[in-house]
């Protein structure tokens, strides 16, 4: 743990060094438990493996350094460009390249990956009709047989109304908003059971899941509050005035909805 950073998270949260050296604990009890799902679904991998939707590269990051081997492959697949600019300039390692492409169509041969993988991203695919297993279809084309499938994901689980109960579950449901202002659906925040569902519909066998608690973010909804409202001009000239008034909605809401996080869950299956 590095004291620079509890102090720095302190100040940031407006929260005590000695809450914010407990969140830190918590946080490294649940890396531990994430790495101990994932590590067994990488100890057999021998042909490449496929990221999708990077974003900025966070768990490109982890992957690299927790999974991949010394001699190993990975494509990271981001569907912006500008973020796929962004991943290129932040890696310089060998075994990586950055894909600008959408799921629905990857520039890989059938059956040449051993792994594909996504976190954090299902929840934010956005595609012209929000049929999930049709954008994702052609990532089981590039699956070798016997290669394994995993989303690993946050979830509404425990929510009778997650929007309400969860400040995460309020952020998550902007996206969807968004997404809907010009005119395409957002997957948005779904139970466990819709993934094991969707990895069915994708005819994927032998399918497992693992859930991981997830700590509270103590002063989330003021970290998120600074952050909306620095972004607010970008939204209003990407989205026009309507995301400003969002972005106003979901500020007032954030003054109601307690800082509760979602739970997270990694699902895998194999393709035949
Ligand atoms: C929340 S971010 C991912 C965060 C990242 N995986 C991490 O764990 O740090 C979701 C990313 O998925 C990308 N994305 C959304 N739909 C996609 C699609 N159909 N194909 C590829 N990427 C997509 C978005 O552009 C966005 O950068």
């Amino acid at each position: 743990m590095n004291q620079k950073e509890i102090l720095e998270f302190a100040k940031e949260a407006e929260i005590s060094e000695e809450e914010s050296r407990q969140y830190f604990l918590k946080e490294e009890a649940l890396e531990i438990e994430e790495q101990k799902a994932l590590k067994p679904l990488f100890d057999w991998l021998v042909l490449p493996a496929v990221e999708l939707g990077a974003g900025m590269g966070d768990f490109t990051e982890e992957l690299l350094q927790k999974y991949i081997k010394i001699t190993g492959k990975l494509y990271a697949v981001e569907r912006l460009d500008t973020t796929a600019a962004r991943l290129k300039e932040r890696f310089k390692d060998l075994r990586l390249e950055v894909l600008q492409s959408d799921s629905t169509s990857l520039p890989l041969p059938d059956g040449s990956a051993g792994l594909v993988i996504s976190r954090m991203a299902l929840h934010d695919f956005v595609s012209a009709d929000g049929d999930v297993a049709k954008a994702l279809a052609d990532c089981i084309r590039v699956l070798a047989p016997g290669g394994v499938f995993v989303v690993y994901d946050k979830i509404k689980d425990g929510f009778a109304d997650v929007e309400t109960q969860s400040a995460e579950g309020r952020m998550e449901r902007m996206n969807v908003q968004l997404a809907a202002i010009e005119g395409k659906v957002c997957w948005g925040l779904h139970l466990l059971e819709h993934y094991i569902a969707l990895l069915g519909k994708l005819g994927l066998k032998d399918i497992r899941s693992s859930g991981l608690d997830v700590p509270d973010t103590p002063g989330y909804a003021g970290i998120m509050s600074k952050t909306l409202k620095e972004r607010r001009p970008a939204y209003v000239k990407r989205w026009g005035p309507e995301a400003g008034k969002l972005i106003d909605s979901v500020l007032e809401d954030f003054a109601k909805i307690p800082p509760k996080a979602l739970p997270r869950m990694i699902v895998w299956g194999l393709k035949q």
